[in-house]
């Protein structure tokens, strides 16, 4: 652990917390009361607060921090060296060389033709990115090369330029907060406060098995799943859809894999529509999923690719969207460009971490790492399959959920009441106090995702299970109580 202070000012941190921070996505009145946890150092797996009191960080961060948090030092002098070189210039027209560098570097990871790498600020804007991308291609394409390049007074008409506008995803699906990022996401609750939203999204099934008819097998669920998705396409007007956006393991509804054929099959029918296909690999690329991408591992051939997180390991705000040759080519024509930067895109420090960040994770073998140790810690996790609470464990790579079951038999769920209790009155205070960072989700049908750093090891996964083990047992007995 570094031994950097709690506080460079004196300040009373607790106080200052509960007087001036807005935490995100988080009930403030929970702590008008209680004490905001403050964490104030980490190294590999495990994090310390403000109290001293340590955890193991089962989720990475935010399902992040793909190194850990031992490199701070390593990655802290890349961003020292860069800050004296060139603490910042921008990629509106000109290029810096850590911009290049990591373009290239990226370029070079990403599968097939994913050559051509524009920078972003993090996952939201990835998401955004590609989808303005995905609309604008159609527009370029067709010889409407962007605003730069249309003449004064000139109307695009909406009729036909600006035909492709639509995008499909699937439901329950997080893709982001920012409005274009949000309305792509299937989750309602977060969508809801914000509508009306940006036209106009269709939401098709994901991929969750567990609840589905235990005669059906995984080939009529592909079909079925595939089925609807040409539907809705139909439905809806192929000549109007510029975008079909799905995650290779969906995260929200519980680190949710594809059923055998699915993506090669979704390939297809944006390929019959003439639709580009998005993978959003903001949780699944880096090493996630035990390859540098969630596309190589299922083969999904997709036109774009949005990241974040990984790509720095969280260490810097830095994310990406990737586009293959097909897509970047109508944007070389001479007049047109894709109309659209913001400010810390390839910011030059991002890139020198991020940059770092690649290298330490190819000098410390973190992918392969990864498929050497998931067996490992899938038969670990599984363990949990013994207590009657849990009814699932799913997942990939580094990258699990486990459902939590009223019933194991019937697979019956718990009502939003139960729920609420199970979920924030117990576990996730329960699962802190007993030192383990984990999330626990109901915005499908409840679950606890796990996501530890890539480095975590056989003495992590035993420690997450006992915790994980300890607290839903006390849970189920609670449960029986009320
Ligand atoms: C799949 C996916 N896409 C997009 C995002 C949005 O990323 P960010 O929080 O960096 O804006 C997330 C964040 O968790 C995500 O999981």
């Amino acid at each position: 652990m570094t031994s950097t202070a709690p506080s460079v000012s004196g300040l009373d941190l607790q106080r200052a917390a509960r007087e001036h921070l807005w935490m995100h996505f988080t009930r403030m009145s929970s702590y008008a009361s209680a004490d905001v946890p403050i964490i104030v150092r980490g190294d590999g797996c495990y994090l310390e607060d403000s109290n001293g009191k340590r955890y193991l960080d089962a989720l990475a961060g935010l399902f992040s921090v793909n190194i850990g948090y031992g490199y701070g030092e390593e990655v802290g002098q890349a961003a020292l060296e860069q800050m004296r070189e060139l603490p910042f210039y921008t990629t509106w027209s000109y290029a810096h060389p850590r911009a290049v560098e990591l373009a290239a570097e990226v370029a070079s990871l990403a599968p097939g033709d994913l050559n051509r790498v524009f920078f972003v600020s993090g996952g939201s804007e990835a998401v955004e990115s590609a989808w303005k991308l995905a609309r604008q291609y159609y527009q370029v394409r067709e010889g409407h090369p962007g605003k730069a390049g249309i003449e004064p007074g000139t109307r695009v008409e909406p009729g036909r330029a600006g035909r492709r506008y639509k995008a499909i995803a699937r439901r329950l699906a997080y893709h982001g907060t920012t409005m274009g990022a949000l309305s792509l996401n299937g989750v309602p609750a977060i969508r809801q406060p914000f509508e009306p939203l940006v036209p106009e999204v269709r939401h098709v099934r994901n991929t969750n098995r567990y609840h589905r008819p235990p005669e059906e097998t995984e080939e009529q669920f592909t079909a079925l799943l595939l089925e609807e998705l040409e539907h809705t396409i139909q439905a809806i007007g192929p000549e109007t859809v510029c975008l079909v956006h799905m995650e290779p393991v969906q995260s929200t509804g519980g680190c949710l894999t594809p059923p055998a054929g699915y993506f090669q099959g979704v390939r297809e029918i944006c390929d019959r529509y003439d639709i580009l296909l998005s993978a959003d690999e903001v949780i699944c690329a880096f090493g996630r999923l035990g390859y540098w991408f969630g596309s190589e591992r299922y083969d999904i051939r997709p036109d774009l690719m949005t990241c974040a997180k990984g790509l720095s390991s969280s260490y810097a705000s830095i994310g990406a969207v990737i586009a293959t040759d097909r897509v970047f080519e109508p944007f070389l024509s001479s007049s047109s460009m894709f109309s659209h930067g913001i400010t810390f895109g390839g910011h030059p420090v991002m890139c020198a971490i991020a940059l770092k960040n690649i290298e330490i994770m190819k000098r410390e073998r973190m992918i392969e790492g990864v498929r050497e140790h998931e067996d490992a810690f899938r038969s670990t996790l599984e363990q949990l399959l013994d207590l009657p609470i849990v009814g699932d464990v799913r997942g990939a790579g580094f990258f699990y959920s486990v459902e939590l079951v009223k019933d194991k038999e019937t697979r019956e769920t718990f009502s939003a009441d139960e729920c609420e209790w199970l979920l924030r009155g117990f576990l996730s205070r329960r699962l802190l106090e007993c030192g383990l960072i984990c999330r626990a989700d109901d915005r499908g049908d409840p679950v606890i995702q796990l996501s530890p750093p890539l480095v975590a090891r056989q003495g992590e996964f035993d420690e997450i299970v006992r915790i994980l083990g300890d607290v839903l047992t006390e849970a189920w007995a609670e449960l029986r109580r009320r």
